[in-house]
């Protein structure tokens, strides 16, 4: 194509023309901000860091605020001397943000475990697969008939949309809003599915109740210990997560965000942020005023104050969970009270009760995964064996295992007792895990004030690493467009087409 080559060639020259005789760019004319603070050392807020130092260059300072561990919902529990993911622990293939990061920050990813999986309705299972994985597609036939391939279809198709985000972002592309960045890459057909839950959206769609029940519930309640009310969005995302080739970090997944905080020369503050409020100072003699953002935390050397020109607030505002104030801001920034779902990660060394399953000859019991539909007396929402983190020279298949048990309550000694014919060490850890779902969703905004962002609104979406990432992004060229008034790289219509024919 001589046209595109020729356009190719002449693109530096145009720059040269236009910076050398015509007005300073904007960057030359506002003044940089001095300092950024970012709430949070999570995924989200590191990574934020981390794009940041990118955008704004060497010269701003960064502190991160933490007031527990760096990593936050990634993290490890260590069990007889190795550590285990607690958290957030597995990785689509195509989260391609985070895969960048293992690569730029030199990590490794072990091999993924196979394993078989269950599942089980409370009384029987419904599903097993077997070591043999024909019979498994042919189980799967005749259980579902063609509702597996279609759902696979289905997913893969919001998914190719889902990865438009890539792309705009690699453009520079910003949106203001959770809402408007979801519309522009999947149009109506992904708002709607904010607005209905996943079982409305896949009975829509055409699948059938019992697939729905037995297959579609179950990977919601191990992925967000809710079952069919959670909106469709989040759905996908979740069924997504039921694919092949998913990954993890060697060495826990929390090593990418102490990576990044390293590789953004941030400044960690441990300590915890109470409140956030608007100040005006005079600036050098010339008194020309200037705005920033007063950040009141409390660390070991007591309550300190430090000014900062742009804020990110990378953790969920929600007063259990992070009791940040907004003081004397006009108009007042709104409360975001909605709750966050309780999940409860049990480790438990041990050997599991095949009785309790179901299983009449415990011999017979293969599978390492067992998933769970929608029953109350169920106590849990899902069992399976986990490796650790780092992994060493296998040890011997022979013997107990150790199990990850998810649960909406901590497990009484009774109910260990079920699961576990016998068992010796057992460490819990509770989240306030996820938002609690409950469609029609709607996001909380991006743009909290002027210069003031809030990366975790997208949580009401779906709430996984990769989204905190894109949060993270999205709002450092939020922060960067808004600062150097670049206001044509943000909310543009139609970018999907207009990026189909860009060079
Ligand atoms: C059990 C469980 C399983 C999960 N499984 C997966 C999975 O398999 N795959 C996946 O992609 N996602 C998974 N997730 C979700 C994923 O872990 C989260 O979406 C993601 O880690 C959120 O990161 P974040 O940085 O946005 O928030 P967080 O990790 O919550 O980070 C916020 C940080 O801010 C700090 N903070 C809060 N308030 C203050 C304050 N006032 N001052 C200073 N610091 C403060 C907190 O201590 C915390 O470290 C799972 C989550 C849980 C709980
Ligand atoms: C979703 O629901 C909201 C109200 O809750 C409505 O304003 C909006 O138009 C709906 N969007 C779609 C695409 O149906
Ligand atoms: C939140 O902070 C306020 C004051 O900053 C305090 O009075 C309150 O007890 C805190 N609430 C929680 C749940 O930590
Ligand atoms: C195993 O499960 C069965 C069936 O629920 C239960 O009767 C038994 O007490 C459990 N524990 C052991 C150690 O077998």
């Amino acid at each position: 194509m001589p046209a595109k080559a020729l356009r190719l060639l002449l693109a530096p020259l145009l720059l040269l023309a236009v910076r050398g005789g015509g007005a300073p760019g904007p960057e030359e004319l506002l003044r940089p901000p001095a300092r950024i603070g970012v709430i949070g050392a999570g995924i989200g807020g590191t990574a934020a860091a981390y794009f940041l130092r990118q955008r704004f260059g060497k010269d701003v300072l960064i502190d991160v605020f933490e007031r527990g561990e760096v990593g936050g919902r990634l993290a490890t529990l260590n069990l007889e001397g190795q550590d285990y993911e607690a958290g957030g622990s597995i990785l689509h293939p195509l989260n391609l943000h985070m895969k960048h990061f293992v690569k730029d920050l030199g990590l490794s990813t072990p091999q993924g475990q196979g394993g078989l999986l269950g599942i089980y309705n409370g009384d029987e299972f419904v599903y097993e697969e077997s070591g043999w994985y024909i019979w498994n597609w042919l189980k799967l036939l005749w259980n579902y008939g063609l509702n597996p391939l279609r759902m696979y279809m289905w997913v893969e198709e919001s998914l190719d949309k889902f990865m438009r985000i890539y792309r705009y972002q690699s453009h520079d592309y910003a949106f203001s809003t959770n809402e408007g960045l979801l519309h522009a890459l999947g149009g109506a057909s992904f708002m709607q599915l904010l607005n209905q839950t996943i079982e409305e959206a896949m009975q829509k769609a055409g699948f059938s109740q019992k697939f729905i029940n037995e297959l579609v519930i179950p990977v919601m309640r191990v992925n967000y210990g809710q079952g069919a009310n959670v909106n469709g969005f989040v759905g996908a995302v979740s069924l997504a997560g039921a694919d092949r080739g998913l990954w993890s970090i060697e060495g826990g997944n929390k090593l990418v965000c102490n990576g990044l905080l390293y590789a953004s020369k941030a400044q960690l503050i441990s300590g915890s942020v109470l409140s956030l409020e608007e100040k005006t100072r005079q600036k050098g003699r010339s008194g020309e005023p200037a705005k920033h953002y007063e950040v009141t935390y409390h660390s070991k050397s007591g309550l300190t104050t430090d000014l900062y020109d742009i804020v990110l607030i990378a953790t969920p505002l929600q007063r259990k969970i992070a009791n940040i104030t907004f003081q004397n801001f006009n108009p007042p920034i709104p409360e975001f009270s909605r709750h966050y779902h309780q999940t409860v990660t049990t480790l438990v060394h041990g050997r599991l009760n095949a009785t309790f399953f179901g299983y009449q000859d415990p011999s017979q019991f293969e599978l390492s995964s067992i998933f769970t539909m929608e029953n109350p007396k169920l106590f849990i929402n899902s069992i399976g064996v986990v490796s650790p983190v780092k992994r060493t020279a296998s040890k011997t298949a022979l013997g107990p295992s150790v199990w990850k048990v998810f649960s909406p309550e901590s497990l009484t000694k009774e109910e260990l007792r079920l699961l576990f014919s016998s068992y010796d060490s057992v460490l819990e850890k509770k989240w306030l895990a996820y938002p609690r779902y409950s469609p029609p969703e709607k996001s909380p905004p991006i743009i909290l004030h002027d210069r003031m962002y809030y990366l975790n609104g997208i949580e009401w979406t779906a709430s996984a690493m990769e989204m905190s990432v894109i949060a993270a992004k999205n709002a450092v060229l939020l922060a960067h467009h808004r600062w150097y008034r670049k206001l044509d790289k943000v909310d543009q219509e139609g970018l999907h087409d207009r990026l189909k024919t860009e060079l």
